[in-house]
């Protein structure tokens, strides 16, 4: 089963670019503090006149452009010298760096370079970059615990996610968790140049609230079980589904803090609850389903083909219309900026 989580690539009416101003409202709300943590925390030791930005899990854009120019600006405003920027895109390989490539802002003031890999290990050398940025890929896990997916384990999970219900279930996710986010963190360590900052975005949970009662996790939970309605039409194999789990996780804020002061390498200059500009989604089925599709219907397609995901996601509509009463009461879920600077 793939281990990459690709978001739909191209310029198309499903693809990331076109469905991604939710991720983006986050980047816009937090883009002051952004500004404040760079001019007060940053700490550049300049050996040369360049300055090196990196997004980890840049997808392909237009996301990834704010949030580096953001950074440039800023620094700009910081070190008004004659600095030259290098920006380092990554992604994992599946990534559709074409497009990204193909729509790089004209005018911008940096030199851009691909980097492909997985953020849970080194993709840059030692002390190479100044300033960073990983936005809304943080919930994303290496891989899910095998006894989760194997039908005959006691604490096989029926779910395509972690609901956050079954207590084995949840405690496995979050081992892995605790373990991505520690390789995620050390690799940046080692990257990250002395003084340097490392920015983090993205959703999480807060505490004591289960995924399942969030928008989010009632998506998840409408794709799951659109999938076994299509299984049970003979449409896709029951045995594989039975085996599909997303490799999601969204960590409750306690313990994403806690992870981070565990590792050590950095100090916490922010953790900041931001409130979204979009505030939570809107509950309008169509966009609702278009969004999740955008996100999870690569990896629906990539395990079970593409005209399964399109039935899929018919169905999933079709809940989101029925379930609005519900999505109404869902609990909000939390976004997050956290700063910080390497010891
Ligand atoms: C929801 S998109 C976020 C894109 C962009 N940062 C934004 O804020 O809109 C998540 C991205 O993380 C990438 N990703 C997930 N796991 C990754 C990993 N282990 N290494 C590198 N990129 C990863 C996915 O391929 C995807 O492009």
């Amino acid at each position: 089963m793939s281990t990459t989580f690709t978001m739909i690539g191209g310029e198309g009416p499903n693809s990331y670019r076109e469905h991604s101003k939710y991720q983006r409202a986050l980047l816009e709300a937090a883009k002051e503090k952004i500004n404040e943590a760079i001019s007060t925390k940053l700490d550049i030791n300049f050996t040369s006149n360049i300055v090196n930005i990196a997004d980890f899990g840049c997808s392909t854009g237009p996301n990834t452009f704010a949030a580096v120019q953001t950074i440039v600006d800023a620094v700009e405003h910081k070190y008004p010298v004659d600095t030259e920027f290098q920006v380092f895109f990554n992604d994992t390989s599946d990534n559709d760096f074409n497009t990204l490539f193909k729509t790089l802002p004209p005018g911008r003031k940096y030199f851009a370079t691909g980097v492909s890999g997985s953020f849970f290990g080194r993709v840059l050398p030692r002390n190479s970059f100044h300033v960073g940025v990983c936005s809304y890929s943080l919930h994303y896990l290496s891989k899910v615990p095998k006894e989760i997916k194997d039908r005959d384990s006691p604490v096989w999970n029926k779910d395509i996610h972690c609901t956050g219900f079954s207590k084995d279930a949840a405690k496995l996710y979050l081992d892995q968790y605790k373990i991505d986010m520690e390789s995620f963190l050390s690799s940046r360590a080692q990257e990250l140049v002395s003084g340097g900052l490392l920015l983090l975005l993205g959703s999480c949970l807060p505490n004591g609230v289960q995924i399942s009662e969030t928008v989010n996790g009632m998506m998840m939970d409408f794709i799951g079980s659109s999938l076994n309605e299509i299984a049970k039409q003979g449409l896709i194999d029951q045995e594989k589904l039975d085996a599909f789990k997303l490799h999601v996780y969204l960590a409750h804020a306690d313990d994403l803090k806690r992870i981070i002061k565990d590792n050590g390498s950095f100090t916490i200059e922010v953790f900041e609850k931001i409130s979204h500009a979009k505030g939570e989604h809107p509950l309008d089925p169509e966009y609702l389903t278009v969004s999740f599709k955008s996100t999870i219907g690569g990896v629906v397609t990539s395990q079970f083909g593409q005209e399964a995901m399109e039935k899929t996601y018919e169905l999933v509509k079709e809940k989101t219309q029925e379930m609005l009463p519900q999505l109404a009461k869902a609990k909000p879920g939390m976004q997050y900026l956290i700063v910080l600077r390497k010891n």
